[in-house]
């Protein structure tokens, strides 16, 4: 049968569509220089807008604990290069919420022909035709994307949200459990649903200190003691 080529953003569990760009640190080629790292890419709608400046102190406040989970960030609006600097030098100069001098150290792509945006489905027409809504995709050390945000251009992304996301990735990746409605690290983790009869009977009669259910499709690993 003839393969069928459909132009669509990427999904959860899709390859993470390869792209060249100019940002401000330099030209990036994704995913091959972030080969081994997850990856946050993210746009925003435009640069010089309120609810951006305040998106972007917050990420870049917080790059280093991404930093440290292994974790590197992207960002891109439909701006030109001139204007995402002009922005970012503009954001250090700016003191909000216990944030100053904040230097945005992560790579801003400029997308002003939309070939990036366009990739990832970052510009839905009925929200706007010229920026990005505000796009979160989550790419694991092998470019599979893993999660897929979208928030409008009025709401704030929350960055501990993210930043949780990626801790419950990495731990079921770790780990092969699943976390359960606001998982926070520490808290217990489910145990992958019994496949058959057998291990669903096994799984009620199981007396392990560090496994308990409250049905046989509801198990639960014990983290904390
Ligand atoms: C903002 O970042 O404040 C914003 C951007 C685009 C539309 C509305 C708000």
């Amino acid at each position: 049968m003839e393969e069928m080529h459909i132009n669509r953003m990427p999904l959860i569990g899709d390859k993470a569509p390869a792209f060249k760009a100019v940002t401000t640190q330099g030209p990036i080629n994704f995913p091959d220089d972030f080969a081994g790292k997850w990856v946050i890419l993210f746009s925003h709608p435009a640069d010089f807008t309120p609810v951006c400046t305040t998106e972007f102190m917050t990420f870049a406040t917080m790059a280093d604990e991404f930093k440290a989970l292994n974790t590197e960030l992207i960002g891109l609006s439909i701006d030109s290069l001139y204007a995402h600097i002009a922005w970012l030098r503009k954001i250090q100069e700016l003191e909000w919420n216990g944030m100053k001098n904040v230097e945005v150290k992560f790579p801003l792509i400029e997308d002003i022909k939309m070939e990036i945006a366009n990739k990832y489905g970052m510009i839905q027409p009925n929200q706007s035709t010229t920026q990005a809504v505000r796009a979160v995709f989550i790419i694991d050390p092998e470019a599979i994307v893993r999660t897929i945000l979208f928030y409008p251009a009025s709401l704030g992304r929350n960055f501990d949200e993210i930043k949780r996301v990626i801790l419950g990735l990495q731990k079921a990746d770790k780990d092969k459990v699943a976390t359960p409605a606001n998982w926070r690290p520490g808290d217990d983790v489910i145990i992958p649903p019994a496949g058959s009869c057998g291990t669903a009977k096994a799984r009620m009669t199981d007396k392990s200190e560090d496994k308990y259910c409250l049905d046989w499709f509801l198990c639960f690993k014990r983290e904390s003691k």
